[in-house]
Order: structure tokens, then sequence, then C-alpha cells
């Protein structure tokens, strides 16, 4: 699996596939590669000849006291598990190549409302390193297209309105949440977990299925599902972040006739903030 660290390389790369009229999807990761990427790299094939992975801890989009020094940094392992995959290239640069002029003097794209609440309001500032970042990466690349989990439903939706607002010539695809057997979604931070923290996990992915059964059988009652589910989860030893139902396509309170909702939550359990959501179609 081909490496590149620097813009020159990159561009390189890609004006060879441009050449041939190749299509180019973009998979942007933090690496510590796991099932869940693997399944982005996969979609993303479906949609371009070629596909480059982004590898980049990004530190805009880490709050003070978050875990960006202690993000698992597993270059080396991630190359031998896209060798089996259909990605192209690795892109891994460094923070001056994606910063050239500093973190602190870098300009940055910010998606005002739909950034305000969930992770937003929990992790201030961190949709911005988001946006800031996956445009750098955009421009970049210059990717056909593009493609993030499921999983960061929040930070999807921030990232399909950016592209709409600004005009950016990428499709973004989203792609179905991977979980364990056990329903557990696949995560980075899972591996922060521990034994006993693992075996409870789980019940954060019940407890949304739950509420969605409860919603595909017509229960209306949005905040009275919302406040049964977090103290269920606080019970099981979460500390819940938010447990809410919202509009899937804007994250905006629903009508009780709404027919389209994403049930969204985030929970800490010991050092792993887990996040997760289903989306209900009634
Ligand atoms: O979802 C992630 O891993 C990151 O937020 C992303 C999109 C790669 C930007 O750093």
């Amino acid at each position: 699996m081909r490496v590149v660290h620097s813009k020159q390389e990159l561009s390189e790369r890609i004006a060879e596939w441009r050449q041939q009229d190749e299509h180019v999807a973009l998979v942007p990761t933090m690496g510590n590669l796991h099932a869940g990427h693997i399944a982005l790299v996969k979609l993303a094939r479906e949609h371009a000849e070629r596909v480059v992975v982004s590898i980049f801890v990004n530190p805009t989009q880490f709050g003070d006291g978050e875990d960006f020094d202690d993000y698992p940094r597993t270059l080396e392992v991630d190359k031998r598990r896209l060798k089996t995959t259909a990605a192209d290239l690795i892109f891994a640069p460094d923070v001056d190549t994606v910063y050239p002029f500093g973190i602190d003097q870098a300009t940055t794209v910010s998606v005002p409302e739909l950034t305000e609440n969930f992770c937003g309001a929990s992790r201030p500032g961190h949709f911005d390193g988001v946006t800031t970042v996956v445009a750098r990466l955009f421009a970049l690349v210059q990717p056909d297209v593009a493609v993030f989990g499921q999983k960061d439903y929040q930070q999807q939706l921030v990232i399909r309105r950016m592209v709409e607002d600004m005009n950016l010539p990428v499709t973004i695809i989203t792609c179905e949440t991977i979980r364990e057997d056990d329903g557990l979604a696949l995560s980075s931070r899972n591996s922060y977990l521990t034994e006993e923290e693992r075996a409870t996990a789980p019940q954060l992915y019940e407890a949304l299925k739950s509420v969605g059964e409860d919603l595909q059988n017509g229960r209306r009652n949005f905040s009275e599902l919302e406040i049964a589910a977090t103290r269920k989860l606080a019970d099981a030893g979460f500390e819940v972040d938010y447990f809410a139902i919202r509009r899937a396509q804007n994250l905006a309170i629903p009508d009780r006739d709404c027919d389209d909702l994403v049930v969204l939550a985030a929970a800490r359990l010991g050092a792993a903030r887990l996040i997760d959501n289903i989306v209900v179609t009634v």
C-alpha cells in the first residue's frame, strides 16, 4: 500500500489518475482503522475507480482535556489492514501540510446552527475543527466523492451542509454503521473500555433500538421516551450526554406526524465517550 505524506506526491498521483479519466473517492479517517473504516473504503470503491484514504489525527477538532495525545496512532498496522482492500493510496500528511500557516493562523470553516447542539454543545469547537480539516482535505485531494460513517450522524449532516452551502464539487456518501455482534458500534474509542464497561456498552444500542420500536409502534411522546431511555442508561452506569429524537434531515425538534426521525445518543462509560444513532422511518 503506497503512502504519501506531501501535497506534491499526492497531486502527482492524482494527476496520473485524472489523465486516465478516473474518478477519485476520499475516505477521511484519523487512522486506527477497524472494520467500519474498511466498509467505508468498500463503499467508496463502488463510486470511483480510485480510493484515497487520508489518515490524519486532526488537532483542531479536539478540545482541551480531550484525548488528542492518547488517540491511537497506528500507521503501520493501518497500512497492512488497507493492503487487502480496494484502497489505492494512503495520504498521511503532517500538521504543517494540512495547516501551512499554523493552527492558530488557519482559515476556519464553520457551519452554524446544525453544530449548536448535541456533540457541538458538549464538544465546543469540535465541528469547526472537523469542517475546517475536511474542507482542507477536499482541497488537497479534490475527490469526486467522499464517504463518511453514519455513526457520526451529526458530523455527516454538517459536512453535507458545508458542501451544499459552499458549492463544493464533491458528492457526500454516508455508509451504514458497522457493529460488533452484540450491537456495539465500531469505534476507535472502544479500546478505552475496560472489560466490564465493554460488557455494558451494547446497552446504548439496545436503548436506541427500543425507542426506535416505540416510534414504529406509533408512540409520539418524544420527551417521555428520551427521559426514560436516559434514566435506564444512567442506571446501567452510563453518564448520558444526550439522548434525543429529532428530524433525520436537520436535527430539528420533530412534529408528532414527522415520519423521518433519528434517535441520537452520546454517553460516557469510563474513559470512552460513545456515540450512536438509528434512523427511524415510520
Ligand atoms: O470522523 C472522523 O474520523 C473525523 O472527524 C474526520 C472526518 C476524519 C475528520 O478529521
